[in-house]
């Protein structure tokens, strides 16, 4: 069993993206980053301090537009404007979720395509479902980057995608059929997921529920990747896999944490710096 290590890999591409950096600042570009984070969940104020300290660490300037919950759409939206017509700014990411009056879809929408480096507006979903080039959701992004590294190639495997979230799942699904995968996509009305599971050559979760793949679920020499974050009454990060029986039957495995949490961060600079460079 092999573990695909996003952690090592992950502090390979910062590095590299720190020299793309360097080398667009010597031509008097710095890209940039602006992120709006709104309300106050734990775990949002959390993913948000790592994306800011990596863009710290790269030289990729960052702007944080920190809201409260009770903030008015339209105040959400004139930040946007502004960020859409601010030449110092490659990239626009709002944090996910957004408090319940907001409109997700509106807010998404309003983000310059050329901008949105998560890969959510509907002009990119489209040209990733059409195979063409845009900008593409980072944890997704990051996974096939990460299969890569480890030379897995997965066309004509069968692959067994479970959770169907815009953020994970679809475009997973979208960018392992464009590589030539046979993809099974499960999601939470899915009748028997054992019967999916079992078959896959490759398994990739992100549901969100501590040991909800677990070594039956799973066919010998499988490749396992877990997206999926928990976080345990005893205060300790999980993935969706039960790690400790399942690693011992795979061929491969990725560990949380240290496996696509890091890579989805990677993929946010290299989706900024690819930005900037299209200035
Ligand atoms: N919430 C959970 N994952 C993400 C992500 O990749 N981007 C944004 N903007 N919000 C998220």
């Amino acid at each position: 069993m092999t573990i695909l290590d996003g952690k090592s890999l992950s502090i390979k591409i910062q590095n590299d993206i720190k020299k793309e950096a360097d080398a667009l600042r010597e031509i008097n570009i710095t890209p940039g980053l602006a992120v709006i984070l709104i309300g106050d969940d734990p775990a949002s104020h959390s993913y948000v301090k790592m994306k800011e300290k990596a863009c710290y660490e790269t030289g990729i300037y960052s702007i944080l537009h920190k809201m409260p919950s009770s903030i008015s759409e339209e105040k959400i939206l004139e930040t946007i404007t502004m960020m859409n017509e601010n030449k110092n700014i490659d990239g626009i990411l709002v944090q996910l979720p957004l408090p319940s009056h907001i409109d997700t879809t509106k807010i998404i929408e309003a983000i310059s395509a050329k901008k949105d480096v998560d890969g959510f507006h509907p002009y990119n979903v489209g040209r990733l479902v059409a195979g063409l080039s845009g900008f593409v959701p980072c944890t997704p992004l990051g996974v096939m980057r990460l299969l890569e590294e480890y030379k897995i190639d997965v066309k004509g495997m069968n692959v067994c995608v479970v959770g169907a979230s815009n953020i994970v799942g679809k475009p997973m699904m979208n960018l392992l059929l464009n590589a030539g995968a046979t993809v099974d996509i499960c999601h939470i009305f899915t009748k028997n997921l054992k019967e999916h599971t079992k078959r896959a050559d490759m398994i990739i979760v992100g549901v969100g529920k501590a040991n909800l793949i677990t070594e039956n679920m799973v066919k010998e020499s499988a490749i396992v990747v877990d997206i999926g974050i928990n976080v345990l009454a005893n205060g300790k990060l999980v993935g969706d896999v039960d790690f400790e029986n399942v690693s011992k039957k795979c061929s491969f495995i990725t560990p949380v944490p240290g496996g696509a949490g890091p890579m989805t961060i990677a993929m946010l600079l290299s989706n900024t710096i690819k930005s900037a460079k299209n200035r």
